[in-house]
């Protein structure tokens, strides 16, 4: 399972980066707006700066919600780096626009996924990923991670190739369970995958051990 970092804070990718275990990560508009990122050569730049951090893919999502502003938009976010993956919204345009940037053998990241039926479109398409929010879905007490899923089995049973990249992730038991549900890749915030560290027994474990080596060594 691959972990993605759900953010544009420089500092808390580089964080993620330096634990040796991030494999992308993914950007939203919101999550430009909140590190104050305005302007196109900034968001460019900005985008820029994450490759340089990161090895991995880096989804950089379109404003435009027309079929040719997509295409423009996401023929330059795909030209500005290799690694860069074009997010793209789950509407009408936008399973086309995923349609002509597979042709292109661009990559593409399928964004505001709350049903099957939308997987099921943005797998046609040719998605590279496609993103289910389970986090927005849990909010409005539906069950996301069933979605997940629900959608894993309908990519397994069809052969589908699209990776399911389990979003809108809100703590470590959304990792765990989406990892158990099927997903392929979870974008996460840090504190999320810094969660996953904890454990009492961890952390009391380590005490002893260092009290007993002190006891013999620092007498
Ligand atoms: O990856 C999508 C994510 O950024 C949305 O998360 O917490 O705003 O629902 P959230």
């Amino acid at each position: 399972m691959k972990f993605f970092i759900d953010t544009a804070n420089l500092e808390q990718i580089k964080e993620a980066q330096s634990l040796g275990i991030l494999d992308g990560v993914t950007t939203n508009p919101s999550l430009m707006a909140k590190e104050g990122i305005s302007g196109k050569e900034n968001i460019l730049q900005h985008y820029l700066n994450i490759c340089n951090i990161v090895e991995g893919p880096v989804s950089a999502e379109v404003i435009s919600t027309d079929y040719e502003g997509m295409i423009k938009e996401g023929e330059e976010l795909a030209a500005l780096h290799p690694q860069i993956v074009v997010k793209i919204p789950i509407i009408k345009d936008g399973i086309k626009a995923i349609k002509y940037f597979s042709s292109k053998s661009i990559p593409t990241n399928c964004t505001l996924v709350f049903s099957v039926g939308q997987a099921l479109l943005a797998a046609k398409a040719g998605a590279t990923y496609v993103s289910p929010f389970i986090g927005r879905l849990d909010d409005i007490s539906s069950d996301g991670v069933d979605l997940i899923r629900k959608i894993y089995e309908m990519y397994d049973f069809y052969g589908f190739e699209t990776q399911i990249l389990a979003a809108s992730i809100r703590h470590t038991m959304h990792i765990i369970q989406s990892m158990e549900a099927g997903a392929d890749v979870a974008t996460c915030p840090l504190s999320a995958i810094l969660g996953l560290l904890k454990h009492p027994l961890t952390d009391s474990g380590l005490e002893t051990f260092l009290k007993d080596f002190n006891k013999v060594n620092n007498k």
